[in-house]
């Protein structure tokens, strides 16, 4: 186990809060991020995981441009000194974590990227990141699969992967920031580029670096349709 005296980086660990989608999925006219859980909004949880963690020295919030007020006026509700930098995102994801990468450009610092919408993640998740950044170049959080997972194409089974090799992944997803702009790079010079996730830009673009795994969390589910609001509740709750 690595103590805290361990823990102090030689780079600055930055938290980048990915809140700039629309959460379309879940119907309605307010973005996930900003609707009630347990008398705060989904994204004051997911940010304070971060403010509050002692391996984490700055916080980036990426948020939607007609929302950004509202965001600067919940940081100074909060008094959230470790937030740094609160900036708009873009259309996609990745547009979103390209907006937090510009703003530490020649700097050598490791980035944790999180969904807003995962607002439960704990305290160990964000510690073993840390900690595996030590070590490594780029991190992943996963959980394996219960169900049976299938491929299909135009309605009909096109393969079986074998569940035991299945894993979910989850964020935090940590880099050394000079890697992940490097895949970024490669990525946006690729026409048919596209991603869900950070990780995959770097699996993809940049074969030779391992992403290293640690283990999820069930709590840190990502809020995605309006049943999932109770059930965050009740892992709230206990
Ligand atoms: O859409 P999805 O649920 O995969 O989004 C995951 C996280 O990424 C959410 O917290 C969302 O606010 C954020 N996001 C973003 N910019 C986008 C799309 C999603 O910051 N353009």
């Amino acid at each position: 186990m690595t103590s805290q005296a361990d823990m102090q980086p030689t780079r600055k660990r930055i938290a980048v809060v990915l809140a700039a989608g629309s959460g379309r999925r879940m119907g309605g006219e307010t973005p996930k991020q900003f609707l009630p859980l347990g008398g705060r909004t989904v994204l004051e949880h997911a940010v304070e995981a971060f403010t509050h963690h002692p391996a984490i020295d700055e916080v980036v919030i990426v948020g939607p441009a007609e929302h950004l007020t509202d965001i600067r006026r919940m940081a100074e509700r909060n008094a959230w000194l470790k937030v740094s930098h609160i900036v708009p995102g873009g259309r996609e994801r990745h547009e979103s974590t390209l907006a937090a990468l510009r703003l530490y450009e020649d700097t050598d610092v490791d980035l944790l990227f999180h969904d807003a919408a995962r607002p439960l993640v704990s305290a160990s998740v964000i510690t073993r990141v840390a900690e595996a950044l030590l070590e490594h170049e780029v991190v992943a959080t996963a959980l394996p699969v219960v169900d049976t997972i299938i491929e299909s194409t135009d309605g009909r089974v096109t393969a079986y992967p074998d569940r035991s090799a299945l894993r979910r992944m989850q964020t935090p997803q940590g880099f050394r920031r000079s890697v992940l702009r490097h895949a970024y790079a490669l990525a946006l010079a690729d026409p048919s580029f596209r991603t869900t996730d950070d990780c995959g830009v770097v699996f993809r673009y940049l074969p030779g670096t391992p992403v290293h795994l640690v283990d999820g969390d069930e709590r840190n589910m990502k809020l995605t349709y309006p049943e999932d609001i109770p059930l965050l509740e009740r892992f709230l709750e206990t």
